[in-house]
């Protein structure tokens, strides 16, 4: 039996899924979080569909043995590749395509759409494909970014860094001449430089962060299924990674605006 004051799950290849641990924290106050991010493995990007399937399952089984009520695949390229993966478990799962390609057609008002991902992800066309499920009017154009997961990771996430505006600037002048109104952020790591690209882009261009769509769908799943937790008490959220703490916790701190991110631990898969 799944019990509503278990811990919500979510994983993702490192960083990226706190942009989902981020909004949920705010949507739903109470619940606890248990964080895993693959850092040993990362990136997930640029590896084959049968390698990425694989560290997932493996992602997901860790968090089930922690006992958490929900997963939630916080990692486009996860979503898009191993989208299966919802079939086999035994707890709600939501990945992160579906409600970012929702909040990009509620968006745009051109009707052009871009997308940025990772390499896996783009070639998969997952969004475009979700998006154009939904009506064929649209027009989405994509762009694979790699480097920005490593610049994350390594944590080059200022908007006044000059490498970090340059491979903006490479990667997205693109999407910018073809007068796209609307980006979906389709990597979760990628919303954390998200000051650098909106800079790039111009205010007249809206970002859909994935890690944030995900969060407040999967907090509607929750609902509906009655597992909210009941109790008043601020919920807390674990991390466990498979490199090392320290990078991990830095970046983290930094991003999520904590300076006491505590529980950060270090596990094998
Ligand atoms: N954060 C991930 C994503 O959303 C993965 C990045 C990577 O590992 O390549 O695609």
């Amino acid at each position: 039996m799944i019990m509503s004051d278990s811990a919500i799950g979510i994983f993702d290849s490192g960083l990226g899924g706190l942009t989902a641990v981020k909004q949920l924290e705010k949507v739903l106050p109470n619940e606890n979080i248990i964080y895993f991010g693959d850092t040993a493995r990362v990136p997930y990007g640029s590896r084959s569909q049968q390698t990425i399937v694989r560290y997932a399952e493996q992602d997901a089984s860790f968090l089930l043995s922690k006992g958490v009520k929900m997963i939630i695949a916080a990692c486009g390229t996860v979503s898009s590749v191993a989208a299966d993966l919802g079939n086999v478990l035994p707890v709600p799962f939501t990945g992160v395509v579906e409600p970012t390609a929702q909040a990009a057609v509620n968006a745009t008002k051109n009707g052009v759409i871009g997308v940025i991902g990772t390499s896996a992800t783009v070639s998969s066309k997952s969004y475009k494909k979700a998006i154009l499920a939904k009506d064929k009017k649209f027009k989405v154009y994509q762009q694979e970014c790699p480097l920005f997961v490593s610049l994350v990771e390594n944590g080059f996430i200022s908007e006044e860094d000059k490498i970090v505006q340059l491979i903006v600037e490479r990667y997205l002048e693109k999407l910018k001449n073809i007068k796209i109104d609307t980006l979906i952020l389709g990597c979760t790591h990628f919303p954390i430089i998200a000051k650098a690209i909106q800079n790039y882009l111009g205010d007249e261009v809206t970002l859909i962060d994935s890690g944030r769509e995900t969060a407040i769908y999967a907090a509607n799943m929750l609902k509906q299924k009655n597992l909210l937790n009941k109790s008043t008490e601020k919920g807390e959220a674990v991390y466990y990674v498979s490199d090392t703490v320290e990078d991990f916790r830095k970046t983290a701190q930094i991003f999520l605006g904590q300076n006491d991110i505590e529980d950060v631990y270090h596990i094998t898969l």
